[in-house]
């Protein structure tokens, strides 16, 4: 049991492996700037990963435009993330946060209660891997183990003390793909009914009408060398509804030209990026 866990896990390894990718950039060339992604990720894998993209082999193979897809998504969020606080924040959830660090590195959420929900077999293996990380933890943060499908991730924040009437912002990066719609539903549920008015959630998904063509395979097989699914998306034309039904409102949605519209200029023109992920962002009524 624990071993399936343990593999179904890694992909937050793989995202952590990306982030620490971009860091071997030159700094003026970097997309996103993770300068703790190391301490998640094998040196050798490190090494090896950037010495097969040197030499164009992530490239011929296609897995560089997923590379480059999940470092603009980094990007994309991060810049709401800043914004969002800026306009007044009192606490943020990051679901199924995996390696994320942004807790521990962006100066505008430095102050606020950071809540870091993920499952609990990745949280270990983060609570380990942050031995390595110099920065201290923000006074205010706290690990909340939940498995999405099955625990009441509203009884774990509450008890963690997470506050219902103050906005929030939650943020769920790189992992609706990997959940049952019960999964989702529940999740979405909580974040409606049990967050103050004009909070916000932003989340990544998988647009079911790519979900039969090259990049879906590409995502598929990306994803599965890492030992986990591809299990949810929801059609572009849909996610509106979708986000209405469950309570949302203002949903705008960015799909793979829009997140990459402020990214990928300059020396990263070129840069190649798949399509088939959308980031939205929807506000609670
Ligand atoms: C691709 S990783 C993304 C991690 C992080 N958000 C990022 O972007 O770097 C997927 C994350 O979803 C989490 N996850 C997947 N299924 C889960 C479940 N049923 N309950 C809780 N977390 C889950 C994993 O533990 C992992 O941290």
């Amino acid at each position: 049991m624990l071993k399936k866990a343990r593999l179904t896990m890694s992909t937050a390894r793989g995202v952590a492996l990306v982030r620490a990718m971009e860091m071997a950039r030159p700094e003026a060339e970097r997309i996103s700037s993770d300068p703790y992604a190391k301490a998640f990720v094998n040196p050798v894998n490190l090494e090896g990963t950037r010495l097969l993209s040197a030499a164009g082999v992530l490239r011929l193979i296609g897995v560089e435009p997923m590379i480059n897809l999940a470092i603009v998504r980094e990007q994309y969020i991060h810049d709401l993330i800043v914004a969002e606080a800026r306009a007044g924040l009192d606490q943020i959830v990051i679901l199924g946060a995996g390696f994320d660090t942004r807790a521990y590195r962006i100066p505008e959420i430095a102050a606020l209660p950071v809540f870091e929900v993920d499952h609990p077999v990745t949280q270990a293996e983060k609570q380990a891997a942050l031995r390595k990380v110099s920065a201290p933890l923000p006074v205010k943060h706290r690990f909340v183990g939940v498995d999405f499908e099955t625990d009441d991730l509203g009884e774990r924040l509450r008890t963690a003390g997470y506050r219902e009437d103050v906005r929030t912002l939650f943020v769920w990066q790189g992992v609706s793909m990997y959940l049952t719609a019960t999964g989702i539903d529940r999740t979405l549920a909580f974040v409606a009914e049990h967050s103050a008015k004009n909070s916000v959630v932003v989340f990544d998904y998988v647009d079911t009408r790519e979900l039969e063509g090259g990049e879906a395979a590409m995502i598929r097989f990306f994803t599965g060398m890492m030992g986990e699914k591809v299990t949810f998306g929801i059609a572009q034309n849909e996610i509106v509804q979708f986000l209405e039904a469950r309570g949302f409102t203002r949903v705008r949605n960015a799909h793979g030209a829009e997140m990459a519209r402020p990214y990928l200029i300059g020396a990263n023109a070129r840069r190649p990026m798949a399509r088939g992920v959308n980031i939205v962002a929807a506000i609670v009524g």
